[in-house]
């Protein structure tokens, strides 16, 4: 019988024989491109391997930035990351009725952080805790995340002149703070005192690389 990678290396073969079929019976196969197309085709070749590298490094050096200013720790990182989303639920509950622009803008950065910072603890914090066998705390957090998940829904669907407008953000904002809280103070440093240096370092790393995804 066919183990999973046989299965997946023969799919894989299948895939890329597939593709190369059809590159070639595709209108842009550029083995029998006209000459003096060439260089038209490089210098788009070129540019785009300029976008992609100037965007990688753009999102690189955001990230890389962001961990310098939390001393490449990842719970100073998440801590930082909390303080600013707290300062932007604050703006968005600084702003009157008729700021309907102002909210919208604001739900959409709100959304942004909370996917990246969600992100990060999802595919790195939480797994690490559950392999530390703190799996009630983690599965406890990730709950959690669903109802942040719930908020973001409301307050994007939501009239934003709505009279619910306002009370349903200091709700969202009271979860925030409350789970930030329950991180920052329990979780957490209970977490990373039982880790050598080398355990949290790699954390680090691994988190790093799932923000700069998410950039
Ligand atoms: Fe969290
Ligand atoms: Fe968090």
């Amino acid at each position: 019988m066919a183990t999973r990678n046989q299965t997946r290396d023969r799919n894989s073969r299948s895939d890329k024989s597939s593709a190369r079929n059809s590159a070639e019976k595709s209108a842009f196969n550029f083995d029998r491109v006209e000459d003096n197309a060439v260089p038209l085709l490089g210098a788009l070749a070129a540019g785009a391997a300029i976008g992609i590298g100037a965007n990688w490094a753009r999102k690189f050096l955001q990230q890389k930035s962001e961990s310098m200013m939390a001393g490449n720790e990842w719970d100073e990182i998440l801590k930082l990351e909390h303080k600013a989303t707290l300062a932007k639920f604050d703006l968005l509950l600084a702003t009157e009725d008729d700021e309907t622009g102002k909210r919208a803008s604001l739900v959409k950065t709100i959304h942004y952080a909370l996917n990246k910072h969600a992100h990060q603890e999802e595919q790195v914090v939480y797994p690490a805790l559950r392999q530390a066998n703190e799996t009630v705390d983690a599965d406890h957090l990730e709950h959690e995340h669903g109802y942040v998940k719930t908020y973001l829904y409301r307050l994007e669907n939501m009239e934003k002149d709505s009279a619910e407008f306002l009370p349903t953000v200091r709700e969202f904002r009271d979860l925030i703070e409350e789970h930030a809280r329950m991180e920052e103070e329990q979780v957490y440093p209970r977490f990373k005192t039982s880790m050598s240096e080398e355990q949290n370092a790699k954390i680090t790393m691994l988190m790093n690389k799932e923000g700069m995804k998410m950039n």
